[in-house]
């Protein structure tokens, strides 16, 4: 731990990168986990993709309904503000994250690629006007009142990256000399491309999961078996001593 806070307080441009281990702490399930993944149980193929999306409505809306109440009914944990409050005291220069819970800009996080989109919004089919998920919650229906269908502005498997977030994780990877994983498996690309890239690149690279990541043998550091909370709150303290 002390080392990745000196090598922390040394980086000249630090990368995040979390995924959906970030928010297990929140009360959000991840996907992989061994226990509680959404995807130990479920088929991301029949659920999260384009033809889930065109051939299997009922079941992708009620996976989006659920997930959508999940995170409105969740909020960002203490490891998320540490995050924001890391990013005003200049100690890291962007997130990037394959989350679509939108907690790191609700914890006050402002440098933020979004690479898989965001569950906060929902856009309409035909006239592609975008609605918050709150007001869906609300009124409980997938009908734009322009009578298209409503689909969240998350990335379906099948579907390509945004290019602006695409570009903006590119931009920061290229610069960093410190690339930090939270709570990822690694095992889904192209996203699992930036950890690797920022190391060949010549970054540090260190990875903060509970279970192995296909990229442990890359990393300069690894940490398992602990929780992401816990490991920022003590980098945060030894920090401040
Ligand atoms: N602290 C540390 N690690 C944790 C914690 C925690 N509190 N909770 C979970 N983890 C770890 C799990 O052990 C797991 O290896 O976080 C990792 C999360 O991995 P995944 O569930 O695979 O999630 P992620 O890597 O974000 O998946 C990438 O896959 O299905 C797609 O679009 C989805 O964005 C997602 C992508």
């Amino acid at each position: 731990m002390d080392q990745l806070c000196t090598w922390l307080k040394a980086s000249k441009f630090t990368v995040v990168f979390t995924g959906a281990g970030m928010s297990t702490e929140s009360g959000l399930p991840d996907f992989r986990s061994a226990q509680a993944g959404l995807w130990r149980s479920k088929d991301p193929a029949r659920l999260a993709s384009t033809h889930a999306l065109q051939h299997n409505r009922e079941e992708f809306l009620d996976f989006y309904r659920m997930r959508i109440e999940a995170l409105l009914s969740c909020k960002p944990h203490a490891g998320h503000v540490l995050l924001a409050e890391w990013e005003r005291r200049g100690l890291i220069q962007g997130i990037i994250t394959q989350n679509v819970d939108g907690y790191h800009q609700q914890a006050g996080s402002q440098h933020i690629a979004e690479l898989h989109g965001s569950l906060t919004t929902l856009s309409c089919l035909v006239c592609e006007k975008t609605y918050t998920a709150a007001r869906y919650q609300e009124e409980n229906g997938w009908v734009c009142p322009c009578g298209g269908f409503l689909r969240p502005d998350v990335v379906l498997f099948g579907e390509a990256l945004p290019a602006s977030a695409f570009e903006q994780a590119l931009n920061w990877t290229e610069q960093a000399d410190l690339f930090l994983v939270l709570g990822s498996s690694l095992s889904v690309s192209p996203a699992n491309w930036f950890p690797q890239q920022a190391k060949e690149r010549g970054a540090r690279l260190v990875i903060v999961n509970r279970e192995p990541t296909i990229l442990d043998d890359l990393a300069d550091a690894v940490i398992h078996e602990r929780s992401i909370g816990e490991v920022l709150k003590e980098m945060d303290l030894a920090m401040k001593k």
